[in-house]
């Protein structure tokens, strides 16, 4: 039986292409037939001669009992006296109105487009329609239906809720799969999984072999990575006819999606909520008394200074947002039960308004007020509590980033506080420049935030800017694909085998710039990950492998290779969590303080490891948490950073570079110049001179002339820096250029590690480097360059 179970996962997906031909399985008769003569028992199985036709039909037989078996399940589940309450709830939702017209729309068409307001059950009732009905069909051990959710947490906390609706267990027929986490069993049939999930499913596996249903949920958010998900799914389409793709929104601007499938058809579910009562900022003020400044023009401290003057009494702010909802959750006026939800722009300012609340807890009284956070990075275990009821007498407070806006459906929300704003990256292809400020939001993005409090019952939103901001709104948020840096997408088009990139970009559902796809190549190329005609080299093959940023890969490929891998994990992960070193507003000078003992030698990175390794050894003694409120540090992000680090270790195994045997990574003790060599041929081009003058020092980078450290890089600190260069993992520009996480550098570790040790394209990078040696005007580096140079050339030219 066991050996039988493995051959059927195997042949499963090979046969559940052939027996989804339109007529449906086999009928019953099918599975008695003993049309070869070989199969008639179970026991006779294992006699038989190893013929395809009749390894087939057997497969058919045990995938047919199964599908069998799944139905009575799936029927006493929904006869039962939970299973009636469960259907009962579920057929409220305005989507299972329109199950029947859903269900028939995608078993005629191959695309089909279902928009809907949010909370009308798209995403936990549609794919549950489709799973039910193959199940009906008894093709239920054959369908495989994938979801695609653009945030980790709304694929966890869907599929929970889906498998309760269906009575069960996480990872029995419904599943879920994350970036390392995951829940799914061998009867899982209905996957929820981030986009980028799928993504690198398709790397291994480019014609979704077995999947029945793809569908993409919230396109509207127009993400990077669903707008590249729907040029390859276009692509895929006539190689697998019987695929079906269901795209999901929230909006109804779904004629764009429609006319790019070809006119695909759209079914709208139409929603219902109740009245909600809408405030601008001069309503609550009145509200509350304070009087009216004129105010007519969107300036990012309109919202802050309108507020300080009507109240006439300016005080000194830290966190303007933070400053005013906090303002605005002490005056309005919440008549009768219900949560409130308020929308801010990031966890910072989540952070800070938790902080201001604890200090000066609302109604008087912390017990009375159930305060949660909802934001991307929370662990699981918070997850579950902002779904939950409080005790009668207790006011649940959701603040959350604009995850809550259309993909996380809080059940019990009356009031809603819209800070107008939300943290959007943009790029500036010009200066090759990404750039992350919070910004007014789109009019949809308004009304669906508005649209949160008419759910149960007549609710109240209170936007905390005036009218004639609103007015002034974008209709729509600019898709990503158009506002952030390409570097990653590039790669993976690469990767995927999808052709010239520009190519393949100008069939998006809209193309970014020539300039910035212009950029992103020239960098992969810089880095060594395409050569000159845009092909993969050996060491971009390997970056694909590796989920994460192209800089990172290569840091981590590097030490691999050099035998100091154990920080540069560290250093790979602390880099892909939220940064450990927390900033709280009235303990900055404190928090500063506390990350810059892990320095002595000019790196946040460094810094970074041996946080990480105190952390490590307090764990050990079971002062983890201690440890992290000493030293200003966040548990959450050391508790990641130690799964990440095993994640990539694991990935590392998988490729030729480390040992297969090893079970640790190398020895931790290691140099720390070859860790800063390291970091340097990760971070490369990232660099900027140091120019010291009297009393301290100037940063400069070729594309921006000055630029500026954060305030919490321990570099900032530093009188001088004893080293000509930083390299550094990320600028932003937010008014001026500043520089996020810098390590210092030597002349001689740039010329030797910035750069590439790929052969097609060495002399790009050198010619490259020697670029920014001349523009910074270091004659005894650039004479040795040249010097160097000369001999490669010379090598290259004999090889
Ligand atoms: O996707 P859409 O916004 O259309 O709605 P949904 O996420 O499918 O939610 C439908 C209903 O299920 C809402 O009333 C939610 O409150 C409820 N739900 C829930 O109670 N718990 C969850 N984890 C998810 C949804
Ligand atoms: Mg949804």
């Amino acid at each position: 039986l066991g050996l039988l179970r493995r051959v059927e996962g195997y042949l499963g997906e090979f046969l559940s292409q052939k027996s989804r031909t339109r007529e449906g399985l086999p009928d019953a008769s099918f599975s008695r037939s003993n049309s070869s003569g070989s199969i008639a028992t179970d026991e006779g199985l294992f006699e038989q001669p190893e013929s395809l036709a009749s390894s087939k039909v057997v497969m058919e037989k045990i995938l047919w009992r199964r599908s069998l078996q799944l139905r009575d399940k799936q029927q006493a589940w929904q006869e039962s006296p939970e299973g009636r309450k469960m259907l009962e709830l579920r057929r409220s939702l305005p989507a299972y109105k329109e199950k029947d017209a859903l269900l028939t729309a995608i078993s005629r068409n191959q695309v089909v487009i279902i928009s809907g307001e949010t909370g009308c059950g798209k995403t936990t009732q549609i794919p549950q329609f489709i799973l039910e009905s193959e199940i009906e069909a008894v093709r239920g051990a054959v369908c495989s239906i994938i979801c695609t959710q653009p945030r980790r947490i709304s694929a966890m906390s869907v599929s929970e809720r889906v498998a309760s609706e269906r009575g069960e267990k996480l990872g029995e027929s419904v599943g879920y799969k994350v970036r390392l986490e995951g829940m799914k069993g061998r009867d899982t049939r209905l996957l929820f999984c981030t986009t980028g999930i799928l993504l690198r499913r398709l790397l291994v596996d480019r014609n979704l072999k077995g999947v029945t249903h793809v569908i993409v949920d919230e396109i509207h958010e127009r993400g990077m990575n669903e707008d590249f998900l729907l040029i390859v799914l276009k692509d895929l389409l006539p190689r697998r006819p019987e695929l079906r793709l269901i795209l999901m929104s929230a909006t109804l601007d779904s004629e764009l999606f429609s006319s790019y499938f070809g006119r695909a058809q759209i079914i709208h579910v139409p929603g219902f909520t109740y009245p909600v009562r809408t405030h601008f900022l001069e309503d609550v003020l009145e509200i509350t008394g304070c009087r009216l400044t004129p105010y007519n023009q969107i300036d990012d401290y309109g919202q802050e200074k309108m507020w300080k003057m009507s109240k006439q009494a300016p005080r000194k702010r830290k966190s303007q947002i933070a400053s005013v909802v906090e303002d605005a959750l002490k005056a309005a006026d919440f008549n009768g039960p219900g949560a409130i939800l308020v929308f801010m722009t990031g966890w910072d300012d989540i952070n800070s308004l938790k902080e201001k609340l604890h200090a000066n807890p609302l109604l008087g009284d912390s017990s009375r007020v159930l305060l949660l956070a909802c934001h991307g990075s929370m662990a699981s275990s918070e997850q579950r509590l902002i779904f939950d009821e409080p005790e009668d007498g207790v006011r649940k407070i959701v603040l959350a980033t604009n995850i809550a806006e259309t993909s996380i459906t809080i059940n019990d929300v009356v009031f809603v506080l819209d800070c107008g704003k939300a943290k959007e990256t943009s790029y500036d292809a010009l200066n090759n420049t990404p750039c992350l400020l919070p910004s007014w939001i789109s009019k949809v993005s308004a009304q669906q935030r508005r649209g949160r409090a008419g759910r149960v019952q007549p609710g109240e939103c209170y936007h905390l800017y005036p009218r004639c901001v609103y007015d002034a709104f974008a209709e729509y948020q600019l898709p990503e694909i158009l506002r952030t840096p390409l570097q990653s997408l590039c790669l993976q088009i690469k990767s995927l085998n999808l052709g010239s990139i520009s190519e393949f970009l100008s069939r998006a559902l809209q193309s970014p710039e020539l300039l910035a796809v212009q950029n992103a190549i020239e960098y992969l190329k810089i880095i060594g990950a395409l050569d000159e005609n845009e092909n993969l080299t050996v060491l971009g093959r390997y970056l694909t492998m590796l989920p994460v940023e192209p800089k990172l890969g290569k840091m981590l490929l590097v030490g691999a290779i050099l035998n100091c891998l154990d920080p540069v994990l560290t250093i790979v992960s602390g880099l892909s969590v939220r940064d450990p070193f927390l900033t709280p507003f009235d303990k900055k000078d404190l928090a500063e303080a506390a990350k810059s003992q892990f320095s002595r030698d000019y790196s946040d990175h460094l810094a970074l490891v041996r946080a990480y390794e105190g952390w490590k050894v307090a764990e050990r003694d079971f002062a983890g948490y201690d440890y992290c409120w000493k030293n200003f540090l966040s548990a959450q992000s050391m508790k990641a950073i130690d799964s990440l680090r095993k994640e990539f270790f694991s990935l590392l195994r998988d490729t030729d570079l480390v040992d297969a045997n090893t079970t640790t990574h190398n020895a931790w003790s290691y140099d720390e110049h070859l860790i800063r060599a390291v970091i340097c041929y990760g971070l490369y081009p990232g660099i900027c001179s140091v120019v010291h003058n009297e009393k301290s020092f100037l940063l400069k980078t070729m594309e921006d002339g000055q630029v500026l450290l954060y305030s919490n890089s321990v570099n900032a600190r530093e009188p001088k820096i004893p080293y000509p260069w930083l390299v550094f993992n990320e600028k932003i520009k937010v008014n001026s250029v500043f520089l996020r996480d810098s390590t210092a550098v030597s002349d001689s570790m740039l010329l030797l590690f910035g750069g590439s040790f790929s052969k097609g394209t060495l002399d790009g990078h050198l010619t490259m480097l020697g670029g920014y040696l001349e523009f910074f005007m270091k004659p005894a580096i650039a004479e040795l360059y040249l010097c160097l140079k000369g001999e490669l050339d010379e090598l290259i030219q004999t090889k």
